[in-house]
């Protein structure tokens, strides 16, 4: 499948201090058309961080220091401002965890919805009311010609969030950029908003790239998966095969966390790996897992291993899983 959004080699870094602090560090991810990808890791991962940078939202003080991200083919790091202010909420939509900054409570929905509609689209205002109607006709939020005239405090969190997925798509973006999307939401609610955005992908053909540092929620909505760890991508693969045969110390780890596998756990937290992330200021020589890892070698504290390839569409940090994949494929089974 071509790439919508390919980022490469993306090194980010930030300024504490007067000191650079690297928190992206060589970070490759490929979107496709209509797919639906997965960025899960711990907190400061850098997952907020590598979408921010995708969509040069980065604070004063973030700065790329190398890398590539291209969208259908154009590069959107040397995009002019304008422009780039033109593909965010336009072609990329965005959705942030709290529902409640993205709309303005003092007007109602219809309104900001059709606002939307006409910062992209030139149509007039009429036109913009009956599109913000099937919009959020789209998003179940129902009847939607009589909750036009609502406004922010008369919904719940869930259907916030639906009004802005509503206004994310009112300009028919091909790619959505949901970070966290259902952590400010209870269980049930989460399930729906998640169901929402699985069948608006497969209906208009979106692809979205789904930020989370849950798990379960990935399992069931994700096709492919990346895994990040201390700013790094450490696994990836079709969502299917890294539930079932997971090549990374740190995603088996993760995966035993998941209430899916019958594990105890609290839903979020990532009971089964001792240990806490490194600080990105003082990061671990060698493998920055290597603190953490219960498979630890020598070799793991002194060099650092690079993302390989450990089978079709699937990559792997680590060393055990280099030399297991160069001993032929029979022997992927001693690594899952
Ligand atoms: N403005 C900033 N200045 C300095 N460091 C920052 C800044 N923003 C983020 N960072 C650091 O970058 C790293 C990645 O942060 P990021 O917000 O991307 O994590 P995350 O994976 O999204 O975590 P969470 O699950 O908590 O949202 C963290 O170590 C964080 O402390
Ligand atoms: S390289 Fe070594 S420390 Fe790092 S994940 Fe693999 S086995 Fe563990
Ligand atoms: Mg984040």
């Amino acid at each position: 499948m071509r790439d919508l959004l390919s980022i490469s080699d993306l090194s980010v870094a930030f300024q504490v201090q007067g000191r650079w602090i690297p928190v992206l560090r060589e970070v490759s991810l490929q979107v496709g058309e209509g797919d639906f990808v997965g960025l899960v890791g711990e907190s400061g991962s850098g997952k907020s961080v590598t979408a921010l940078s995708v969509l040069r939202l980065l604070p004063p003080t973030g700065r790329v220091i190398s890398g590539r991200v291209t969208f259908r083919g154009q590069d959107l790091l040397g995009l002019p401002d304008t422009a780039m202010r033109k593909m965010r909420g336009g072609r990329i939509g965005i959705i942030f965890q709290e529902p409640k900054t993205a709309l303005n409570p003092v007007f109602s929905i219809g309104f900001q919805v059709a606002e939307a509609v006409r910062a992209h689209r030139r149509v007039g205002r009429s036109r913009a009311r009956a599109e913000a109607e099937r919009l959020l006709d789209l998003v179940a939020i129902s009847p939607a010609r009589e909750r036009l005239d609502d406004y922010p405090h008369q919904l719940s969190g869930g259907q916030l969030q639906r009004v802005v997925i509503a206004m994310a798509l009112a300009a028919e973006p091909d790619l959505l950029i949901a970070d966290e999307p259902t952590s400010a939401l209870d269980v049930t609610v989460q399930a729906q908003i998640l169901d929402l955005l699985r069948e608006l992908q497969s209906r208009l053909g979106l692809a979205v790239l789904l930020i989370t540092h849950d798990l379960a929620i990935v399992a069931e909505t994700c096709k492919h998966l990346a895994v990040m760890y201390a700013g790094q991508i450490v696994e990836e693969g079709p969502t299917a095969d890294l539930f079932d045969s997971a090549a990374h110390p740190y995603t088996r780890g993760l995966l035993t966390s998941v209430p899916i596998l019958g594990r105890p756990t609290v839903r979020g937290k990532l009971l089964s790996i001792p240990g806490l992330a490194p600080d990105p200021g003082d990061l671990p020589r060698g493998c920055s897992f290597h603190p953490r890892c219960s498979e630890v070698m020598e070799r793991c504290r002194l060099d650092e291993p690079q993302l390989g390839s450990n089978g079709p569409g699937r990559g792997s940090r680590c060393f055990l899983t280099a030399a297991l994949a160069a001993e032929g494929p029979g022997s992927r089974r001693e690594i899952s």
